[in-house]
């Protein structure tokens, strides 16, 4: 049984002078213009584009039973091509997701997409080196997916223009240049839940983020972050499993830094190669005792107890681990604390005196003749 709904789209072009209506009608769930001219093999994707004889390299297609059409850009030329392309009234205005890869375009203008509503968009190795703050604005209503990556050129991204992207779940902007993300501290995203921005060139503060509820991993791997906000960042963060700061030049851990609520489910705060050579006491707060805590490769000489004894306490009661493998600890009378107290250690991973004996291995009274008590 077919059931035909009859509706009509307006569009208020960008200007707001101009008002575009056109008939779509409810097919396979979709809202489909019938009277629009289609693919020959794909009745839910627009004619190929020619301009001047020749084809823009941009295609569609899908599937035989999910009709929502996918669209490839490859290799076009600049901005303008594809603006050309999306710029035409379509079967249907729905889209699984849109890829534009391997161009030399090298900006996302506004309304790239124009009235095209996918649920994904990707941008990877072209040389894209600005993005309109008004690139994806009719784009918004349905976006799931926003990954621009592999960009060498991008420096800047307009973080304010997500705000109000309803449905945004996943936020990948990684292997880029971006340098400030300074503005990620005001957005608010309720149904982000993953975030990466690996591999850029980040020499900012990483900001407080307050209003992402759902936001499970965040990851800025390799680097340039100076320092992660100590405002109490992850307080207001209650899903958030995995926290990947590896590779920063940190140089220290604040007071406040990792501070947690009601969080239950921390798998990991990953910090390794951050160049750490000192943990303000109370820098993880209310840790919980299945979160492991990653220092790998770090800078760190010595143990204070005011900083150490709190964590690998809280470890006691669940599976999580303290790693601080490839840190080179001066053995002296300051870790005696941890050197005699062979409960505490169940939860250390690593960690060797600069002579190379472990941590673990030394006899709990190794130190007693040298420490006066
Ligand atoms: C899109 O096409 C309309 C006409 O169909 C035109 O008026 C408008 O300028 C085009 N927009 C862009 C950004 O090219
Ligand atoms: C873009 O180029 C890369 C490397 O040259 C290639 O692996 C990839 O398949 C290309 N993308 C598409 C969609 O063809
Ligand atoms: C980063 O961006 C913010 C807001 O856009 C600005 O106030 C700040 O000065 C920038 N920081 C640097 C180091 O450029």
């Amino acid at each position: 049984v077919l059931r035909e709904v009859f509706f009509f789209l307006s569009i208020l072009a960008a200007d707001g002078a101009e008002q575009l209506t056109v008939k779509y009608e409810l097919v396979n769930g979709i809202p489909y213009n019938k009277d629009v001219p289609r693919d020959d093999n794909y009745p839910y994707c627009p004619r190929p584009l020619y301009i001047d004889n020749q084809p823009i390299s941009c295609s569609c297609s899908h599937n035989d039973d999910i009709y929502l059409p996918s669209f490839i850009c490859n290799t076009v030329s600049n901005a303008d091509e594809i603006v050309s392309y999306f710029n035409r009234t379509f079967p249907t205005y729905l889209a699984e997701k849109i890829t534009i890869s391997n161009s030399t375009a090298r900006i996302i203008p506004e309304n790239i997409f124009a009235d095209k509503q996918p649920k994904q968009i990707t941008w990877y190795n072209n040389r894209i080196n600005d993005i309109d703050p008004n690139a994806f604005t009719f784009t918004r209503p349905k976006l799931e997916i926003l990954e621009i990556k592999y960009e060498p050129e991008l420096e800047r991204f307009p973080f304010k223009s997500l705000n109000e992207f309803p449905f945004l779940r996943e936020l990948r902007l990684n292997n880029n240049k971006l340098r400030n993300i300074t503005d990620l501290g005001g957005l608010a995203l309720s149904n982000l839940e993953i975030l990466n921005l690996d591999y850029n060139m980040i020499e900012t503060e990483f900001p407080k983020l307050r209003f992402f509820p759902n936001l499970v991993s965040v990851s800025v791997e390799q680097s340039l972050l100076t320092s992660i906000s100590p405002e109490l960042p992850f307080k207001e963060l209650q899903l958030i499993e995995v926290i990947n700061f590896r590779g920063n030049p940190l140089g220290s851990i604040k007071t406040g830094t990792f501070s947690f609520g009601e969080q239950r489910n921390i798998q990991s705060i990953d910090l390794s190669a951050c160049g750490i050579s000192s943990i303000e006491p109370g820098a993880f707060f209310s840790l919980r005792s299945d979160t492991n805590v990653i220092l790998q490769n770090n800078a760190l000489t010595t143990l204070p107890e005011n900083s150490f004894r709190s964590i690998l306490e809280t470890m006691l009661g669940g599976t999580g681990k303290m790693d601080l493998t490839g840190n080179k600890i001066v053995c002296c009378c300051d870790i005696n604390w941890l050197v005699a107290d062979i409960s505490l250690q169940t939860s250390l991973i690593g960690g060797s005196c600069a002579g190379g004996a472990a941590i673990t291995q030394l006899p709990s009274d190794y130190l007693i003749p040298l420490c006066p008590a």
